[in-house]
């Protein structure tokens, strides 16, 4: 007898999964056939992360990404049905300007096929979270190492090191978690500050560069299947696919210019 295909990951599967204990795995995946794979891994989130803008178009921030853009990618992920829920991350620009923008841009992720929208930082967007949830939208908070807040920051940079820094992030998560966001990926700050954060949190934490206290984890995809160029120094490749595959294609290239490839097993007579 086949098994039966494990439940879909919904919204209220992120509260019941901390009532049990049970840590949260969310990846990124920006298309159908990583989403496929990312599913069958058997994930619980699959974020499509304004990081395309880096990791896929190879720009230093993410702060180009496009509402198009982020709306094409979650579409992409969307079309793989996967079992895992999926998280649109609202680029910067979107929901910045006004609450109304907040929710006509978070409207416009959902279509796409998003099943929370993601946005980043603290006290200053709890009234864009409060607008998006009273329009009936799942949203997941961002705070600590925001990306979008790269030129803020002066680089990614590792936030609440000191006390007044710690505070900060803190009272931003409690600003995040008190408008109404579902769950709350904490990402580059020192991992006591995690623990706090987590420990006094309604809602599931995420972690990313924040040690193991969160109540669950996020990598970007790219870094942990060893694709990246770069990686930040908090992530972990479990596999050397860019070795493997500039390996294969070279091979391909040398049988190319040898006449070896194609073989008359790959020809038609
Ligand atoms: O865009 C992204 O990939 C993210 C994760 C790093 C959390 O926001």
């Amino acid at each position: 007898m086949e098994a039966a295909p494990r439940p879909r990951f919904t919204v209220p599967a992120l509260a019941a999964a901390r009532a049990e204990s049970r840590r949260l795995v969310m990846v990124t995946a920006y298309d159908a056939l990583f989403a496929g794979i990312v599913d069958e891994a058997g994930v619980d989130l699959i974020l499509v992360g304004d990081s395309v803008a880096t990791v896929l178009g190879g720009q230093r921030t993410t702060l180009g990404a496009s509402m198009e853009q982020m709306e094409y990618h979650v579409s992409m992920v969307a079309a793989a049905h996967p079992r895992a829920l999926v998280v649109g991350d609202m680029p910067f620009g979107s929901y910045q300007a006004s609450t109304d923008d907040a929710v006509r841009n978070a409207v416009r992720l959902v279509k796409a096929g998003a099943e929370v929208v993601k946005l980043e930082g603290g006290q200053h967007v709890a009234d864009a979270i409060a607008a998006i949830v009273a329009a009936d939208i799942p949203v997941m908070g961002h705070v600590g190492l925001t990306p979008q807040s790269y030129h803020r920051m002066g680089g990614n940079r590792i936030q609440g090191r000191d006390d007044d820094g710690a505070e900060r992030v803190a009272a931003d998560a409690r600003a995040v978690t008190g408008a109404g966001a579902c769950s709350l990926v904490i990402e580059g700050v020192p991992s006591p500050l995690a623990a706090r954060i987590t420990q006094e949190s309604p809602v599931p934490t995420i972690g990313i560069g924040a040690g193991a206290s969160c109540d669950g984890q996020v990598l970007v995809l790219h870094d942990l299947l060893g694709l990246s160029p770069r990686s930040p120094s908090f992530a972990r490749a479990w596999v050397d696919l860019r070795a493997a595959a500039t390996d294969a294609v070279a091979r391909y290239a040398d049988e190319v210019r040898d006449g070896s490839w194609p073989d008359a097993g790959h020809s038609f007579t």
